[in-house]
């Protein structure tokens, strides 16, 4: 994956991107990215859970080339991970969604589309090929759900992601703060706000105001500033496992269930003969009391035993936090934020550049842990700070 390589040296951190975007984009685009939930512990929950996951290395292996290319649905890739769905990518960087899908094609990984992102399948899809995943929150007119897949399907995305942790949406008071409210219209203050990012302004105005290219034609009438208005019309995410076998058998692709925190769910979903789960909290964005993804996954990956491929979210910013991950039971995962720090950082560059970080870091932590291969993290000594060994 090449990257210019100033970028590289002086942005070695998801978290130096992070500080970089935050000065790019307007406050309240950089509120709805970064936010969490209520008093935002499920956040730093994800964040605590994984960094107590410890590794004992073990060395005298001799050289040790690690190889990270994974198969998944059928399909090779560079690496295993790829990007998370994000709603509204166009808000915080004007074209990230088409960035991202070239990024990823480029990087040979999973680009997912959320379908409350700024550009549609029809624009996304033949950038991003095979690389392409659609992620559908599943709405109450059954007409336009069909409506969706098939647009997703014709566009050639060659999986689909159903979400399932939205029952309903959180209160994310961090966002209404920032004016990002259900029925909140431009505000003076998010103009000025707008008016001291130039070059984020410069982009809008370049690419155009942002909508919901995928859904807003079913529901017309709801425009940008109303989100509210449009997932109350939408009623979204009240997934049921009728509505699942309903997609299941319009859809022939790999099918996913993304959101599953309880072993109990993941038996759920994969009744209704889906493809994959995602053991996902939102990335802490929608319940401040459910527990670290990563401290339920490997209960999860033990429950489904193979039967499908267990996906992992929620809260991985380093290489070292996929090890952890894959160690623990992951077959795959999605990384959410962290492309968008370096989307708003850099345009697709700063994509780019997060690609291949976690690689590298991947790459450099499995020597360090002492794993050639992926199969081998599963068998690498894992115990978890202040807690009885998993
Ligand atoms: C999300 N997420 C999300 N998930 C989904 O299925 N559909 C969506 O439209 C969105 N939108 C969205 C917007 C923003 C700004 C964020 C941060 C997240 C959740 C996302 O797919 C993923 O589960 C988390 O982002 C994973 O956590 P990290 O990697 O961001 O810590």
């Amino acid at each position: 994956m090449a990257v210019e390589p100033d970028i590289g040296s002086a942005f070695p951190l998801i978290s130096d991107l992070a500080a970089r975007a935050k000065r790019r984009i307007p406050h309240f685009a950089w509120e709805y990215l970064e936010s969490g939930t209520g008093l935002e512990q499920a956040l730093v929950r994800n964040r605590a859970a994984l960094d107590n996951v410890l590794i004992t290395p073990r060395f005298m292996k001799g050289d040790l080339a690690p190889v990270v290319s994974t198969e998944l649905f059928g399909r090779r890739w560079d690496a295993p991970f790829g990007v998370a769905p994000i709603g509204l990518t166009g808000l915080m960087w004007p074209g990230g969604e088409l960035m991202l899908a070239r990024m990823a094609r480029e990087a040979n990984i999973p680009y997912c589309l959320s379908s409350f992102a700024c550009e549609g399948p029809e624009e996304v899809g033949p950038l991003a090929g095979e690389n392409g995943w659609f992620q559908l929150y599943t709405v109450s007119d059954a007409g336009a759900e069909d409506d969706i897949i098939d647009r997703a399907e014709a566009a050639g995305f060659s999986a689909l992601i159903i979400t399932v942790d939205v029952p309903v949406n959180s209160t994310r008071e961090r966002q209404r703060k920032a004016g990002l409210g259900r029925y909140s219209r431009m505000s003076p203050r998010q103009m000025m706000q707008i008016a001291a990012r130039p070059q984020w302004a410069i982009a809008t105005a370049r690419h155009g105001q942002p909508s919901f290219k995928t859904v807003a034609r079913y529901f017309p009438g709801a425009a940008m500033g109303e989100i509210g208005k449009l997932l109350d019309r939408m009623k979204l995410g009240m997934t049921g496992i009728a509505g699942l076998e309903r997609i299941r058998k319009r859809w022939k692709k790999p099918l996913i269930v993304k959101g599953i925190m309880d072993a109990g769910d993941a038996e759920v979903a994969l009744g209704a003969g889906v493809d994959g789960i995602v053991v996902s909290n939102h990335g802490g964005r929608q319940f401040d009391a459910v527990p670290a993804a990563i401290d339920v996954l490997p209960e999860i990956a033990e429950k489904v035993a193979g039967r499908v491929p267990v996906l992992f979210d929620s809260g991985v910013r380093t290489g070292l936090d996929l090890l952890r991950a894959l160690a623990l039971g992951a077959d795959f995962v999605l990384v959410g934020r962290p492309f968008l720090f370096g989307t708003c950082a850099f345009g697709e560059p700063g994509a780019r550049l997060v690609a291949t970080v976690l690689k590298d870091d991947l790459v450099n932590n499995m020597v360090q842990a002492g794993a050639q291969t992926l199969a081998d993290l599963r068998s690498l000594a894992v115990t978890r700070a202040g807690r009885a060994p998993l």
